[in-house]
């Protein structure tokens, strides 16, 4: 499989344009909010708060709630401009203490892409393994880790949809520790798992754990986000913190609603996302264009392999974005996989899954599409 460069984004802002576009490719989520949260926006903007700088932390209520929902009570969180901004600001403010980081493809590249800007040289681990169960194992890591390093890990794994056991974060935190390693669990689409565990609660001394409200609550577009840890550690990110003048103070005002009413919002959530996984699931099995990676995916999308057939990952998407839906073509996550999967989020309204199943079954061979 050749290497591919990696593909860009579609162009967001044409995009936008199109009412009836069924949005299934960002892992973004496109369901009625809860009341809650607009109400807390509307009433944000009515009283101007967005004339104020916020705490350049975050509000306190809002960080102890989400130190809360973790359960991780000797931690402290600070605010960020979404996970990604977090990330970024790890990944400057530790680089000259790091000897590497070490990722994953298919994974999330960001990171990797902000160290190599401080010099700090990436090992990328390929888990595109059925026998690896799709994710990182100890025994890779052990093959590749060096004292100093920085563990990314992403936990579900976006794009693939695997998550790890206690078992396997216990393997994996033995190597960290014996190296000194710091890991970043990125536990962006953790509600939307049935189980999960926190590598903070088994290497407290060595774990930053980020937090999004892009997903689950469905704050993409506001920009919010945390990073969580001990305060020792923590203490050498919010020394100087990547945006003293403080998050989205509506973001955040909206964040403290959606986490006072997250038991019920999560409920219905899930439900849909994994009723919406079934529907997508059994298109494409119905078909003869793939098959899904893994399922149940622990994540709000699902991999579907499709390097057993005449469409290249990019000619499927576009096909379906012809016909309204847009989802992602592998190539965005993955220079060494990327050709062989395209990725569709669930976490939206079951209608556009439908319309999913609609549209797959057209690119069937014979369909309306034309195969490479
Ligand atoms: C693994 C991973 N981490 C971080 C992010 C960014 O999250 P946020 O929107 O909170 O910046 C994403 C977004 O897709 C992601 O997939």
């Amino acid at each position: 499989m050749p290497r591919t460069a990696t593909t860009p984004a579609p162009p967001f802002e044409e995009l936008l344009q199109r009412p009836g576009l069924a949005w299934m490719g960002q892992n973004t989520t496109h369901l009625e909010p809860p009341p809650e949260v607009i109400d807390a926006l509307l009433d944000s903007t009515r009283r101007r708060e967005f004339q104020l700088y916020a705490p350049a932390l975050g509000f306190t209520e809002l960080r102890e709630l989400i130190v809360a929902d973790l359960g991780l009570q000797d931690s402290t969180a600070m605010i960020t401009d979404g996970a990604v901004g977090g990330l970024y600001h790890l990944c400057t403010a530790l680089a000259p203490g790091l000897s590497r980081l070490i990722t994953t493809d298919p994974g999330w590249p960001w990171p990797a892409r902000f160290v190599e800007l401080e010099g700090v040289p990436v090992t990328t681990v390929e888990v595109y393994s059925a026998e690896a169960g799709y994710k990182l194992t100890a025994a890779a890591l052990a093959g590749v880790i060096e004292p100093g390093a920085l563990l990314y890990l992403i936990d579900p794994l976006n794009p693939l949809g695997s998550s790890y056991d206690r078992n396997e974060l216990e393997a994996i935190v033995d190597v960290a520790r014996a190296n000194a390693a710091i890991i970043v669990h990125d536990c962006t689409y953790r509600h939307f798992a049935d189980a999960h565990t926190l590598v903070a609660g088994l290497y407290p001394e060595g774990t930053l754990t980020t937090y999004s409200f892009s997903k689950w609550l469905g704050l993409a577009g506001l920009r919010l986000g945390a990073l969580v840890g001990r305060p020792e550690l923590l203490g050498r990110l919010t020394a100087t913190p990547s945006a003293p003048l403080g998050a989205n103070i509506q973001a955040q005002r909206a964040a403290i609603a959606g986490l006072k009413v997250k038991d019920p919002w999560l409920r219905r959530l899930r439900q849909v996302n994994r009723r919406n996984q079934q529907i997508v699931t059994e298109a494409v099995a119905r078909s003869s264009l793939g098959h899904v990676l893994v399922d149940p995916s622990q994540g709000n999308f699902l991999a579907v392999d499709v390097s057993e057939q005449n469409w290249t990952a990019d000619q499927i998407c576009a096909e379906l974005l012809e016909r309204d839906v847009f989802i992602r073509s592998g190539t965005y996550q993955s220079p060494a996989f990327g050709e062989r999967f395209v990725k569709v989020s669930t976490s939206v309204p079951a209608e556009w899954a439908e319309r999913f199943a609609a549209a797959w079954a057209e690119l069937e061979p014979g369909g309306t599409g034309t195969p490479r």
